[in-house]
């Protein structure tokens, strides 16, 4: 076989491997997007230029990642002058899949020396098949009377949408100008720099730039009919227009966070705007942290901030994941466990220490239940997954995040909060801008454990890296956390099962913080084999369990509650529920608790609705409902 049509491969011990660019012989610097939206053909349409440098002169091609969108030229920039390159597209790798068909470019022969850095332009246009977009029909909007457009890159879908380095290794800044028909706003994430209207095409184009590098999972555009409403100097949210005011009231608190967050890493928030945009219900994550524009799903809006959670760690990810970024998908603890760590700090400085307690004790048993699922001897309940030749999302759970969370925790509790906390400041401090593995955090701490705590080598003889990062199954260390709102909720929940429930716990249910309510139930489903139909009764006629009086965490529980104990009186509410939200962590347990009770029945419903779903919310429930 000719060098021309060999397979692109990769190899097993390269940094990333969820990449088939060869970003360590020649690597992205900075990128020029220009994108087109036309709602009409459901297309993503324009330009990538990127300038390069080389690592290694000999690199005889540039390889980037792509699946999905068709490649209309690629040229090479110099000065004012183009000149044409070829290229072709890997179509039938081993991979393609998982990681998509690597777009393969030769690289001009410089007559003279090679230049240090070059640049290339590649002009692409998006189809049906670029899973990280999705287009909305107006009915799956909330006015119904505008079109929604919102892409999803973590982990690997950049490459659905434009060729790239899809690498986290291989740090971007970017600059885009985006161009939508009126009246759409057409968001990306980054700073906006000027709008201009163009009347002849009926054209609003917008500039944006994004100063800081950024990991190409980050890139994120969104566009719809949208209103502004500002939170402090520096917060604001995008909502569709009318939803506005709420989301300013449930997401008030986003300045408090960033303020704790800065106090506590010693580093004053980088990024300059921190805007929120509310996505239809679609969107399959609870948050996702693009860069001066976190994503979130409308299930926050419950009209009492008590999901705010979700923002506070999605703030969170501006210096851990954002700043200091996880190098690749089998370090995605790195992004993940910090955050949920920060997150957790902010609730304990802001809260206390009984509500942090509590958080941390649903995460437990949330993650004793995912490696329950798994199965214990699942690669993917370790921190170092082999995620060889698969989509990095296949194996989402929280597991990165609980796992994570419960190492650091351990961490600190050897050595005490202050010190920790000078820990984070000095880790953030030194990888800030950075890609890094876990041995960037682990090299901070030992470090300065060792000139710093008393006795610091005998406490860092006691940690066993090997086995925090690599053994598998149920958690082996065994944590405390107490907590009396986790206490009380306990109690009651075995009020109720032991028959002992009354209308006058009602009172006591409903003053209840989010967070305890959930804990309550969570505690009902570990127990669902004492829920027998006099328990399920009585719960009913206490709590009643309305949608328009619970928010969309307690339907949820709620729902797995009546599913699992095969009553089929929440149906039309269930189904009704799961029209309502496409958010993963709700549509998944409940579709699965339902397809145990009614194969059939849930099987046909899905495959009716399953187009108003996200296509990575549709392909994981498909694993089960097909
Ligand atoms: N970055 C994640 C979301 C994500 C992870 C998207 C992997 C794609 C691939 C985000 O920060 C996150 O963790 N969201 C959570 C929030 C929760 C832990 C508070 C979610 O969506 O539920
Ligand atoms: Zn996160």
């Amino acid at each position: 076989m000719s060098d021309e049509q060999k397979s692109i491969k990769i190899d097993p011990k390269s940094d990333d491997i969820s990449t088939f660019s060869n970003f360590t012989q020649i690597q992205q610097k900075q990128v020029e997007i220009f994108a087109s939206l036309d709602f009409s053909k459901k297309t993503l349409s324009g330009s990538i230029t990127t300038t390069y440098s080389y690592i290694d002169k000999t690199a005889k091609e540039l390889i980037l990642d792509l699946k999905g969108p068709k490649i209309e030229k690629v040229e090479l920039i110099e000065n004012e002058k183009t000149t044409p390159l070829t290229f072709r597209i890997d179509l039938n790798n081993e991979f393609k899949d998982s990681l998509g068909t690597p777009l393969i470019i030769k690289l001009p022969d410089f007559q003279n020396e090679k230049p240090d850095s070059l640049k290339i332009k590649i002009d692409y246009i998006t189809d049906e098949n670029c899973t990280g977009i999705q287009f909305l029909e107006k009915e799956q909007t909330f006015n119904k009377q505008h079109y929604f457009m919102f892409t999803q890159c973590e982990a690997i879908q950049c490459r659905t949408l434009l060729p790239i380095q899809d690498t986290p290794s291989a740090k971007i800044l970017v600059e885009a100008i985006l161009e939508v028909e009126k009246p759409y706003k057409f968001l990306f994430g980054g700073i906006e720099k000027e709008t201009s209207y163009d009347e002849k095409t009926n054209k609003t184009i917008t500039k944006y730039t994004q100063k800081i590098p950024i990991p190409s999972y980050l890139i994120a555009f969104a566009c719809g009919n949208l209103e502004y409403k500002k939170i402090s100097e520096r917060c604001g949210v995008y909502t569709e227009i009318g939803l506005g005011d709420k989301a300013k009231y449930e997401f008030e608190d986003s300045e408090k966070f960033i303020e704790t967050a800065e106090n506590y890493l010693g580093r004053k928030y980088d990024w300059e705007i921190y805007n929120l945009l509310v996505l239809p219900f679609s969107f399959p994550y609870g948050g996702m942290e693009n860069p001066n524009l976190t994503f979130v799903t409308p299930s926050l809006l419950a009209g009492d901030k008590s999901l705010s959670n979700v923002i506070a760690h999605e703030i969170s990810h501006s210096w851990t994941g954002n700043l200091v970024t996880n190098k690749n998908w089998k370090n995605f603890w790195v992004n993940e466990g910090f955050t949920i760590f920060m997150e957790r700090k902010i609730a304990e400085i802001l809260y206390g220490d009984d509500m942090k307690n509590l958080e941390s004790l649903v995460g437990y048993e949330g993650v004793l239940k995912d490696i329950e699922m798994l199965g214990e001897d699942s690669t993917y309940t370790c921190l170092n997954p082999d995620i060889y030749g698969v989509d990095p999302d296949d194996g989402f759970t929280t597991v990165p995040y609980e796992k994570g969370f419960q190492l650091l925790y351990y961490l600190e509790s050897l050595i005490g909060k202050n010190d920790f906390q000078n820990i984070m400041k000095n880790y953030i401090d030194k990888y800030k801008f950075l890609s890094v593995d876990y041995n960037g955090f682990k090299n901070v701490y030992e470090d300065y454990v060792k000139k710093n705590v008393n006795k610091g080598e005998e406490v860092l003889k006691e940690i066993d890296w090997d086995k925090w990062i690599n053994s598998k199954g149920k958690p082996f260390y065994k944590f405390n956390f107490e907590s009396k709102l986790g206490d009380d909720a306990v109690k009651l929940g075995d009020k109720f099962l032991n028959g002992n429930g009354s209308l006058d716990d009602k009172n006591v249910f409903v003053n209840w913080h989010t967070n305890v309510k959930m804990y309550f139930l969570k505690y009902l489903m570990k127990n669902i084999d004492k829920v027998n139909n006099d328990v399920y009764n009585k719960l009913k006629e206490v709590f009643g369990f309305k949608n328009e009086h619970y928010n969309m965490e307690i339907m949820n529980l709620w729902f797995q509650i009546s599913l699992k104990t095969k009553h089929d009186d929440f149906i039309d509410d269930v189904k009704k529920f799961l029209l309502e939200i496409g958010r993963l962590k709700f549509v998944r347990p409940v579709y699965f608790s339902w397809y145990e009770f009614q194969p059939k029945e849930s099987k046909e419903y899905f495959e009716k609705n399953k187009m108003v779903y996200h296509p990575f919310a549709r392909r994981i429930l498909s694993m089960k409902l097909k």
